[in-house]
């Protein structure tokens, strides 16, 4: 049975007391810069919550601080994967939104966040926070202050756009309204685990509606699963499907435990099933990796896609294959003994990360500065969550 822990106490704090290679994938969305304060006024807590930093330069020195952490606990073939959106110079964001009006019982609303000192853009200008902090894991440096990075360098793997058909109603006027978040995703390894056969989309109203891919008249959905690919039977379905896009559209949906800013479990899954590997050998640390072997011609034995750099499906992944046979990999330990693949939230709030790894048979690790969370996710995640 997998378990979900979940840990109340300052994510650097809790960080601190865990090992060090322990957790196969850090899935989070952190509190954007000064949009939300999370605890009321006066609790003893209230100094470190994240979010609340003086400018964007501080902030990324914050984000790559966790990342150091982040990298210390990830096992060699783990992944990170980070939520982000943006903030608007000179304005604040609504405090928290507990209540009918955004706010909780005693909750401050963030004032104008910029122009109040040095270090932010021109008023009314986007700050560029996923930006600057894809930079500072590729580069290895703060972009702003040009001090390196104590996260050292991060392979970034992707830019995942989470397109809001619905988006929260924002500051309009003079500006489009923001109907998108990005998720970085980001490894140390060349051969991080990664399994795209379990995420492929097949052209099926079914599978559509649970990634969110349905809204799209059919044959311009590009996640199709046809291979119109130079070179390759163009029009034959691949049997497995289509890669997902790098962007997904995912209605945020509202959530009745009155929380604020919760992932939708969409959001999770698709990183979860990709970057999370189901098994890790306890002795010697390996997951365990799709082998697929295909029919003469179409590359015959390789290492899925979870072996990362060379998938073995080389172009293949877009061609027609006929798979002759699929297993596991097995490590090279005697008798090997096998744990459930581990997912850290360090944000873990009212634990969308934990049911929906929970519900894939992953552990999972929460952290919330916020004890109010603990009732929300226990809701949510029931039996299989246990309180650290
Ligand atoms: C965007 S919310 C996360 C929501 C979560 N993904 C969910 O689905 O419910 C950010 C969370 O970070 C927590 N937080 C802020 N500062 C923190 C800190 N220093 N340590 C741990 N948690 C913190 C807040 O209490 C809040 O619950």
């Amino acid at each position: 049975m997998s378990v979900c822990t979940y840990h109340v106490g300052d994510v650097f704090e809790v960080m601190a007391s865990m090992p060090d290679n322990s957790v196969d994938l850090v899935l989070t969305s952190p509190p954007f810069l000064r949009l939300r304060s999370y605890l009321p006024e006066g609790h003893p807590d209230k100094g470190k919550e994240i979010g609340s930093e003086p400018n964007p330069a501080v902030f990324i020195d914050t984000l790559l601080a966790l990342s150091a952490e982040w990298d210390r606990v990830l096992t060699p073939h783990g992944s990170l994967c980070v939520e982000l959106g943006d903030t608007y110079s000179g304005s604040g964001g609504a405090g928290g939104d507990y209540n009918d009006d955004g706010f909780r019982e005693g909750q401050p609303k963030f004032e104008g966040s910029a122009r109040k000192g040095s270090g932010w853009p021109d008023e009314k200008s986007a700050c560029l926070i996923p930006e600057l902090f894809r930079v500072a894991l590729a580069y290895g440096i703060n972009p702003l202050t040009g001090v390196e990075s104590p996260a050292g360098r991060w392979r970034v793997r992707n830019t995942v756009r989470w397109v809001k058909p619905n988006p929260t109603p924002g500051a309009l006027g003079d500006k489009f309204r923001t109907g998108t978040s990005e998720m970085v995703v980001a490894c140390k390894s060349k051969d991080r685990w990664f399994d795209l056969d379990a995420v492929r989309v097949i052209n099926n109203e079914d599978r559509m509606d649970e990634t969110g891919f349905n809204n799209r008249p059919k044959g311009l959905n590009p996640n199709a699963g046809f291979d119109d690919s130079p070179g390759s039977t163009s029009g034959v379905q691949n049997p497995n499907g289509a890669p997902p896009l790098d962007w997904w559209k995912i209605t945020a949906k509202g959530y009745k435990g009155a929380h604020y800013a919760v992932f939708p479990p969409e959001l999770c899954k698709i990183p979860i099933e990709s970057m999370c590997p189901r098994e890790v050998c306890t002795g010697c640390g390996e997951p365990r990796r799709r082998i697929v072997e295909t029919a003469p011609g179409q590359g015959g034995v390789h290492p899925g896609n979870n072996g990362g750099g060379t998938t073995g499906y080389g172009k293949g992944h877009r061609s027609v294959r006929t798979v002759l046979n699929q297993h596991w990999s097995v490590c090279g330990c005697e008798t090997p003994v096998y744990r459930p693949g581990i997912v850290l939230d360090p944000f873990g709030g009212s634990g969308t990360t934990g049911a929906v790894a929970t519900g894939m048979n992953r552990d999972a690790i929460l952290i919330d500065l916020d004890d109010r969370n603990i009732d929300l996710a226990r809701e949510r995640i029931g039996m299989f969550m246990v309180q650290a």
